[in-house]
């Protein structure tokens, strides 16, 4: 296996992204700028008003007499479609069929019941409007607490992980313990609102369609595209050049894709449709609301004896998806006896779905606030009491660590933070009616890696040519992988030409789970070796080109013998105004150990941009929904709050030195979501450390610190 070397060449340097220009000058077409062979038609979606029944009827004539209007689809008239079939699958749930307008079941409010296409996206907008959808609501279940009495345990939880797991006998070890935590904490509903909305073009050449789409993972889309027009997936060509936001919601395939798939169709004609920022808090999923409940055991010299964590989320009854919310407490510290449960309540809402560090980032808000009630206890140091409980074999799987540096993370961050300087005690520090707190927070994140191909063409001039179907979702794809191609071809990057997110080129396992960089990068240095070995045995000018791979983790070897994470440490400094209750984080730096970095800056705004969704968390984000309905009463970016430039002012990120060759031939781990994992908590305890309020119930709202 060739390692290159970590010193050399343009790997690691914080190269501005190679898109950027493009970017900043709009020359980058997203899927909804594309342009198809004619101006395409336009359609919109119109959404259920009901949580759950049956449509009655429909009344479509005054849309269909509006002007421009071509086509109003609603289950009577759109095409035949396989059923959805059961809540569980065995395979690639972002594979299946997902059939729209299939039936005249609502199972959710949003679900799409119609679909209008006009001359005009004004035109459709307005016809939309007169679309008069009759329903007979059945009775309904929305709300996870009043609903807990329905739990039930899922078969596996998210990536196929165990539901349940228990090392040791954690109700012994808790029983006996000197010093206990048994607290219960819940994490709001959260959106995850990609910048791009859900947008598709889709336009048919007899039997064979093209669509330009916004997808994380293009062979995925494609196949439940496939599935849902019932063709084969050779027919169908997907495009996502240019990506703006996934952060899982792009997973798979969505509502808006199919629908112009199949009015283009029925039309001859192309058709886009874009899904509005309201719908996408209905169809494009979220992550479920949760109830956490945390028993911590320590001895009284700070040594942890026992973890449990038990989780109650929301699933729905159409689609079972449980986060893998207590899956980092199975690897995180060192205890002997470690308990995990995950439990379900299906409720009448889309269902629960990937949203950025899935499970980790709320499992974390939940264990890393435990963690410091745990340290105000016993009257540790949070920082020390990490240390003394790290540990280099996984307590679970009884396996060394393929690299695993949370000891230097702490150590080297709390430095560069000033975390000696902090207030000892809750209420120590004030600036005037201001209280001042400092908190810390581990981060942990499986490092994954999925089975993935690139092509690589040098040319006659030896300029280079990169494809792969692995996408570019503002992580900054299309520039590490001209670094790896041009140092491991030893060009220069302007020689680089990286072509990305098309299904006619080699498969990826696209963008999610953090495993897209380390996968893709791979690949492409794989490819790289093979043109280069090939031109080492000619003279000859001539073309040279490979396709190179790299196996998935199940098949790799380094992850049967080693537990592949990555880690990170948060720190946090508040401030909380006395009299009004307004919490301003001050300033927050992230200390991570992620293998070796690609890209110096990508990787860092990876981490400032988790971040910064951590500070969001914490403090701002909670969908709500109302029973009587399921109709989310804040569902837009105007009363759905996120952390806005002046929340996240002085966020900084920087990575601890780290190589590790067990995780690949680049010795690069996976960034993206570790920077999420943990650091909400970081905030929480800053505020408590400033008012001697602990908060349990996330978002942090001004009631609960005044
Ligand atoms: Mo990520 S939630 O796997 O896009």
């Amino acid at each position: 296996m060739t390692t290159l070397s970590p010193t050399k060449g343009p790997i690691g340097e914080p190269l501005d992204r190679v898109d950027g220009r493009l970017k900043v000058t709009g020359a980058a077409r997203y899927a909804a700028e594309r342009k198809p062979s004619a101006p395409p038609l336009h359609g919109v979606i119109v959404g259920a008003t009901v949580a759950k029944g049956r449509v009655t009827a429909i009344d479509a004539a005054a849309a269909e007499a509006a002007p421009g209007v071509r086509l109003v689809m609603t289950h009577r008239n759109a095409p035949k479609q396989p059923e959805f079939g059961p809540a569980r699958i065995a395979g690639n749930r972002f594979q299946r069929a997902r059939p729209v307008l299939g039936d005249d079941r609502v199972r959710h409010w949003g679900e799409p019941v119609a679909f209008v296409v006009a001359d005009t996206f004004e035109q459709a907008r307005a016809a939309a409007d007169l679309v008069k959808v009759t329903y007979e609501a059945e009775p309904h279940a929305i709300g996870l607490e009043e609903h807990l009495r329905d739990a039930y345990a899922p078969q596996t939880i998210n990536v196929g992980m165990p539901t349940d797991t228990e090392v040791g006998d954690f109700e012994a070890a808790f029983a006996v313990a000197p010093v206990k935590v048994d607290e219960t904490y819940h994490v709001a509903q959260q959106h995850h609102m990609a910048i791009e909305p859900h947008a598709a073009v889709a336009e048919w050449d007899g039997d064979e369609l093209t669509v330009f789409t916004a997808s994380q993972t293009i062979a995925n889309a494609r196949a439940s595209l496939a599935a849902t027009l019932g063709i084969d997936k050779e027919k169908v060509r997907l495009v996502s050049s240019y990506v703006g936001g996934g952060f899982g919601g792009k997973l798979g395939m969505r509502a808006e894709t199919a629908l112009a798939a199949f009015a283009a169709k029925a039309l001859s004609r192309p058709v886009k449709a874009v899904q509005t920022r309201r719908q996408t808090f209905y169809t494009v999923g979220h992550r479920p609301e949760a109830i956490q409940r945390v028993r911590l055991s320590a001895s009284r010299d700070g040594r942890l004896t026992g973890v449990s964590h038990e989780v109650w989320m929301q699933s729905s009854p159409v689609e079972e998806f449980a986060e893998q919310t207590a899956s980092s407490t199975r690897a995180l510290y060192g205890a002997p006896a470690i308990l995990t449960r995950h439990r379900l309540v299906n409720l009448d809402m889309q269902g629960g779905e990937p949203v950025r560090a899935p499970g980790e980032a709320p499992g974390l808000l939940a264990l890393e606030s435990a963690i410091d009630e745990l340290c105000h206890k016993l009257g540790m140091d949070p920082v020390e009491f990490r240390i003394l409980n790290d540990t280099q074999i996984d307590p679970e799987k009884k396996k060394p660590f393929s690299s695993r540096h949370l000891v230097e993370c702490l150590r080297e961050g709390a430095a560069r933070f000033g975390w000696a300087d902090r207030p000892k005690s809750p209420r120590e520090r004030r600036e005037g009616a201001k209280l001042i707190g400092y908190g810390v927070s581990a981060a942990i994140r499986p490092n994954y890696i999925g089975p993935c191909a690139a092509y690589v063409r040098v040319a006659e001039d030896r300029s280079v040519i990169v494809r792969t179907d692995m996408t570019d979702i503002g992580t900054g794809t299309y520039t590490i992988l001209t670094q790896v191609a041009a140092e491991t071809l030893g060009v220069p990057l302007a020689a680089v030409k990286v072509e990305l997110g098309d299904s006619r080129f080699p498969v990826s396992p696209g963008s999610g789970g953090s495993w897209g960089a380390a996968s893709s990068a791979s690949a492409v240095h794989d490819a790289c070796l093979k043109v280069k070995a090939e031109m080492a045995r000619t003279d000859e000018a001539r073309v040279f080109e490979a396709t190179g791979s790299v196996k998935g983790m199940r098949d790799t070897q380094a992850y049967k013998d080693f537990s592949q994470y990555c880690f990170g440490a948060h720190f946090a400094e508040v401030e909380v105004d006395e009299d009004t209750g307004e919490i301003r984080m001050r300033r927050m730096l992230g200390a991570f150990a992620a293998g070796r970095i690609l890209n110096a800056k990508t990787a860092r705004s990876q981490m400032i941009g988790g971040m910064i969704w951590g500070v969001s968390s914490a403090l701002f984000e909670e969908a709500v929904n109302d029973p009587r309905t399921g109709h989310i009463v804040n569902g837009d970016l105007g009363e759905y709050h996120v952390a806005a430039h002046a929340d996240a002012a002085n966020v900084d990120a920087f990575f601890i030195d780290e190589h590790d060759e067990r995780a690949n031939a680049l010795g690069a781990k996976g960034v993206g979501e570790l920077g999420i994992c943990g650091a909400g908590a970081a905030l929480a305890n800053a505020v408590f450390n400033a008012t001697g309020v602990r908060a349990r119930r996330f978002p942090i709202t001004l009631d609960q610190v005044i």
